[in-house]
């Protein structure tokens, strides 16, 4: 039975240990069909009309791109601190692109996936309930980025222009499955700690950025993340300044 996010007729499933794969031919959000599967699901479409980014953005989502969400378990009652599931996210991808020989791939804090200054991947992680996160990504591949780079806030790159021969979406969909899997397995019982160190390598140059919050916006060089997750920077004066992660609302980068 369809359901009113979900427009396609012909709906397969498969599986890939542990995930359960649900393929759509199109659909609205994959997040939205993402909410109502257990966790360690899987909702892929080909074609998605309706996609969300953050900042209730618009995410477009052609054929030939890789539009995914994944669904964890979570346990409401560990210490974890699960608002770091974009950072595990954004590792998975990094180290699947990795795993095909692409090593130019960065994260811009907290989640967006860049080559330069050019937008390869978003992550959007929503928690429908308690014990569930949904973890949306979406994959620039084989979709046509040109005649839709003149709407988008960054300039968009695509895998297909960084490796050759490149993979069709279901098979980078099952490589950041298999990533996925273990970054999260680890990260659930030992936290932010276990991810740091690829972490540190990840944002790979130390660029000019601004970080707003509601009270002032900080200028600086973005170093990393501090042992807890807090962004930090270094201003013009040399000072190491850390920004508590809960205050910000938005970290842009300043390119001159
Ligand atoms: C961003 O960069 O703003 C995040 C983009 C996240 C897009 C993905 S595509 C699959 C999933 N379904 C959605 O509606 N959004 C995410």
């Amino acid at each position: 039975m369809n359901t009113p996010s979900d427009k396609s007729e012909s709906k397969e499933e498969s599986n890939c240990q542990p995930w359960e794969i649900h393929h759509w031919g199109e659909a609205f959000s994959t997040n939205d069909l993402a909410r109502n599967l257990a966790p360690w699901s899987i909702a892929v479409c080909t074609v998605q009309s309706n996609g969300r980014g953050r900042f209730n953005r618009r995410w477009f989502g052609e054929k030939g791109g890789l539009w995914v969400s994944y669904t964890v378990p979570l346990d409401p009652s560990s210490s974890i601190n699960w608002g770091h599931l974009p950072l595990v996210a954004g590792l998975s991808l990094l180290s699947a692109f990795e795993s095909l020989g692409m090593t130019t791939a960065r994260l811009r804090w907290p989640n967006d996936v860049l080559v330069g200054r050019s937008k390869l991947a978003g992550i959007l992680v929503e928690r429908p309930s308690s014990d569930m996160a949904v973890i949306g990504i979406g994959v620039n591949i084989h979709n046509d980025i040109e005649s839709i780079a003149d709407q988008l806030q960054d300039p968009p790159t695509k895998l297909a222009n960084h490796v050759s021969p490149c993979p069709q979406p279901n098979e980078i969909m099952t490589l950041i499955a298999n990533h996925l899997e273990n970054l999260f397995k680890t990260f659930a019982i030992s936290g932010l700690d276990a991810i740091l160190e690829p972490l540190a390598r990840a944002w790979k140059e130390n660029l000019p950025v601004k970080i707003l919050t509601d009270d002032q916006d900080y200028f600086g060089r973005f170093v990393g993340i501090d042992s807890v997750g807090n962004p930090q920077i270094i201003d013009d004066s040399g000072q190491l300044c850390t920004i508590p992660a809960h205050l910000i609302n938005r970290l842009v980068e300043n390119h001159s």
